[in-house]
């Protein structure tokens, strides 16, 4: 079966670890990607997989909300921060996927958190990847946060006296821990969800829809799967 090009749809893949964590529900969900999709090596953008109504592309996480938001890619996996960040009105997020577990947190160094008391904060300095969340999130308690945004490395500001904390992702703390850094407040829980243009979804609702039942199918599978091996350890 051939599809026109009006037919495919988009789904946008962030790049990084948490590719590694989707391949397999994007396998489970019958979305076999072109090999060149595994290849870091290869400069492609564009890949085509075994149905021939989808498409993917790897982007920066961020970049999957905007592709998604206006429409130029109609589904899409995203974390809930960049979620909250952007915090786009086209954007459907229907399905928590259970991968990419991590929390943003507010971290400083060490020796500063010894004698620091995060609730006698009136004015905070912070380098960070979500300078609306993070202002969100410190004046629901009355407090002004002042953001440098980064877009990477944000540990190496408070070694370098850019700010003395930062708000980012932690997962293991290993990244803190390298540079002398603390995890004070963790801000929310972040996990990677299915996202969809929900204009796609109202013009094109048993295509799209069609997908979002085969992710949700694979999800359940998952979790039984992670639930018949936690009770098979005792
Ligand atoms: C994220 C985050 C931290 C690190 C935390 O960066 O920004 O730097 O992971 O992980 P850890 O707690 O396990 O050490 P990532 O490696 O995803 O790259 P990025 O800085 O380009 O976003």
């Amino acid at each position: 079966m051939s599809v026109s090009d009006s037919n495919k749809l988009v789904m946008a893949l962030p790049k990084g670890r948490i590719l590694k964590e989707v391949m397999p529900l994007l396998l489970a969900a019958g979305i076999e990607p072109e090999k060149e999709f595994s290849d870091d090596n290869s400069r492609k953008l564009r890949f085509a997989t075994s149905q021939p109504d989808i498409e993917l592309i790897r982007v920066r996480s961020f970049d999957v909300a905007t592709f998604v938001a206006f429409g130029a890619a109609q589904l899409g996996v995203c974390g809930n921060d960049v979620l909250m960040e952007f915090d786009f009105p086209e954007i459907y997020a229907p399905l928590d996927l259970d991968i990419g577990h991590c929390r943003l947190s507010v971290a400083e160094p060490a020796s500063l958190s010894a004698s620091d008391d995060p609730k006698r904060w009136s004015h905070v300095r912070v380098a960070t990847k979500y300078p609306h969340v993070t202002q969100t999130y410190f004046a629901a308690r009355g407090v002004q946060a002042e953001c440098i945004k980064l877009n990477g490395a944000m540990e190496l500001a408070p070694t370098l006296g850019l700010c003395r904390r930062i708000v980012d992702l932690v997962s293991t703390g290993a990244t803190l821990k390298a540079n002398g850094l603390v995890e004070v407040e963790v801000i929310a829980q972040v996990t990677s969800r299915l996202v969809v243009n929900r204009a796609a979804l109202k013009t094109r609702p048993i295509q799209v829809g069609g997908w979002l039942e085969k992710f949700t199918a694979a999800v359940e599978a998952a979790t039984a799967a992670k639930a018949g091996a936690k009770k098979a350890a005792g």
